[in-house]
């Protein structure tokens, strides 16, 4: 297997609290990995330690072989709280990342513009974020980072936030445009049916860590018998 990303032996205390200790986790490429767990497990903190912008204790994160850890910029990042700025446009706030590089202002705003139609925001270019549904404002941010440059994607809890219908909605867009944009993702989630129906693999953080892997997915996969079973082998495993 074809590993873009991978973390091995992560450990990571804080103040005599131990987080996690000799973690490992393989992005395959192409693919999607969902961190599952409940909130204060450490899932924030492992997701700090791929991006580079945390220090593990102990460990090392490689980017198709390279080692990266400890070294932000290399990995398109949303954060929890990856909120877009109220005073810039959408596409201002889009082309903020690229901005912040170094592009000039006016070509980060036209490489930008481009992405819109494919992430279902045309004509909101020069609307306000507050002037968005809740999807478009996920989208943007979305967008965002993406934009950021990388075919390795780390989203933070990215529909947390969102209502029920707008999250199923969101869900079926992201499976779809990740496979034509050719993502890698490690997508951060405490919702047990959200990372069935996005990963290909999702890595359950309890007592430890346990690996489930989802092969070969069928439409409408959450209707299926399948999906019930490994919804309850997740669970017991919480
Ligand atoms: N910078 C920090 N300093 C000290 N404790 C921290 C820090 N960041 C996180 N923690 C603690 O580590 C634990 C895991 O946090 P976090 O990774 O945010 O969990 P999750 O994202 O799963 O909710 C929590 O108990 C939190 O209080
Ligand atoms: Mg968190």
């Amino acid at each position: 297997m074809n590993y873009i990303l991978t973390a091995e032996g992560i450990s990571k205390t804080f103040d005599d609290k131990t987080i996690f200790s000799g973690l490992d986790i393989h992005l395959p490429e192409g693919k999607t990995v969902a961190l599952l767990g409940p909130s204060g497990i450490g899932k924030t903190t492992l997701m700090n330690i791929l991006s580079g912008v945390m220090l593990p204790d102990r460990g090392k994160v490689t980017l198709c072989g390279e080692d990266i850890t400890g070294k932000p910029g290399h990995i398109s990042y949303m954060q929890q709280k990856d909120l877009l700025l109220p005073y810039y446009t959408v596409l201002h706030n889009v082309a903020l990342p690229l901005i912040i590089k170094g592009v000039k202002k006016k070509e980060a705003m036209e490489r930008a513009r481009q992405y819109f139609d494919f992430f279902g925001l045309q004509g909101y270019e020069n609307k306000y974020p507050s002037e968005l549904s809740g999807g478009m404002r996920q989208r943007a941010a979305l967008l965002r980072t993406y934009i950021q440059s990388d075919k390795v994607v780390l989203l933070d809890e990215p529909f947390g936030a969102l209502d029920a219908v707008t999250r199923a909605k969101m869900q079926k867009w992201y499976l779809e445009i990740s496979k034509e944009l050719g993502l890698s993702t490690v997508i951060i989630t405490h919702d047990t049916d959200e990372a069935l129906i996005l990963a290909d693999k999702v890595y359950v953080m309890g007592e430890g860590l346990r690996v489930i892997d989802i092969e070969n997915k069928p439409d409408d996969f959450e209707l299926t018998e399948e999906f019930i079973r490994l919804k309850k082998e997740i669970v017991s495993l919480l």
